[in-house]
């Protein structure tokens, strides 16, 4: 077999302008500072504007990928929005970025993998690239998750906000690119995390709008359990299927979803902290979208040079988990 080897192209993100610090916060429910920072590493984080919706965030870090990596957006053949925080059930925001884009050969869904969704949209799209289907995909991980966000809930209130990261994809020099990947999911553990109304089973109604249906419901210790045991062993299988181990790791892009969990999955790998990329201080929990921004700061800051192996390990409700390990490459 002759497969293509399927790398980043281009990075891009975009973080909504408002800055919601825990001092804010304090204002709202029963939480501190002190609190916040210890507990989950976050100071301050993002909120869209009220008129700004998810596909807004998308199209600006979608813009800001094509750009970095030189294509145009009639370049594209698909367009892959991983998003829990869609601006109405359907159209899928992918359709909606497609249009602003003027993307007008791609085809467009979203994909449901809550805060695994960029991994998961990562290895979707290096596959149909890889098989020779298409050429150039753009997937997107875009969330606006204070508008689902119960701002009278402290256990989710300090934790989740916005933001976008978008990656062209494409063909790279053989060899580098995507060379390991690990999917999986645990439908078992729905519960932990989800929201429950609005959908099918509770359609959106006085009383489940009464009962804060329509918002996050998160038992945090038991998602904080399967996080830290998840992370490390995701990113095993993944290194194992590109023949490495985790002494070969250069950095680590993970989820942003609490410092204590990022510091104990790195310790697991036997990774120092400062191969481990962090700015849960800056951003929060923003979901789908935590790992592309978290690249692409790194990227731009020249943090990878090529032939560093990059892992990027994602994980959440669902429950759900994916890793792919990435040998950097950029012209
Ligand atoms: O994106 C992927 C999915 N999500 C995650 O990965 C989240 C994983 N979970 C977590 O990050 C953590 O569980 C949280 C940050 C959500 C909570 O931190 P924790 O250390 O697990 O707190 P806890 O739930 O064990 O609560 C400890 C104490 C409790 O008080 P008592 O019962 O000991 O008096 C809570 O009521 O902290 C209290 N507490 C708070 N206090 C101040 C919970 N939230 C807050 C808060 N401010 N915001």
């Amino acid at each position: 077999m002759n497969e293509k080897s399927v790398g980043i192209l281009g990075l891009g993100s975009y973080l909504p302008e408002k800055v919601v610090t825990n001092q804010d916060l304090e204002q709202l429910v029963d939480t501190s500072d002190e609190w916040i920072v210890e507990r989950t590493g976050i100071r301050e984080r993002r909120f869209a504007g009220e008129d700004e919706a998810t596909s807004d965030l998308a199209t600006k870090a979608a813009e800001r990928a094509l750009a970095d990596a030189g294509v145009g957006a009639e370049e594209i053949d698909l367009i892959i929005v991983a998003t829990v925080t869609p601006d109405m059930f359907f159209p899928s925001v992918a359709c909606l970025v497609q249009a602003n884009l003027k993307a007008a050969n791609a085809a467009a869904f979203d994909l449901t993998a809550v805060c695994s969704g960029f991994a998961y949209g990562l290895v979707v799209g290096s596959q149909l690239i890889r098989t020779g289907m298409y050429r150039k995909v753009l997937v997107i991980g875009a969330e606006t998750l204070s508008k689902i966000t119960d701002r009278t809930d402290r256990n989710t209130a300090v934790v989740f906000a916005d933001g976008a990261g978008a990656a062209v994809l494409g063909e790279t020099s053989p060899g580098f690119g995507l060379i390991g990947a690990d999917l999986g999911a645990d439908g078992t553990g729905g519960d932990l995390l989800k929201v429950p109304g609005g959908g099918s089973r509770r359609p959106a109604s006085a009383e489940t709008i009464a009962e804060r249906l329509h918002f996050i419901r998160m038992n945090g210790q038991e998602v904080f359990k399967f996080a830290v045991k998840i992370m490390g062993e995701s990113a095993l299988k993944a290194l194992a299927r590109a023949k490495l181990a985790p002494a070969d790791i250069t950095y680590l892009v993970p989820h942003q979803a609490n410092i204590r969990i990022i510091q104990t999955a790195a310790k697991r790998l036997g990774l120092p902290l400062d191969k481990v990329v962090v700015n849960i201080d800056k951003y929060g929990n923003t979901s789908a979208a935590s790992i592309p921004i978290a690249l692409d700061e790194a990227a731009r800051s020249g943090k990878f040079k090529n032939g560093d192996v990059i892992v990027m390990v994602g994980f959440g409700a669902g429950l759900t988990w994916a890793s792919s390990v990435i040998k950097w490459y950029r012209k």
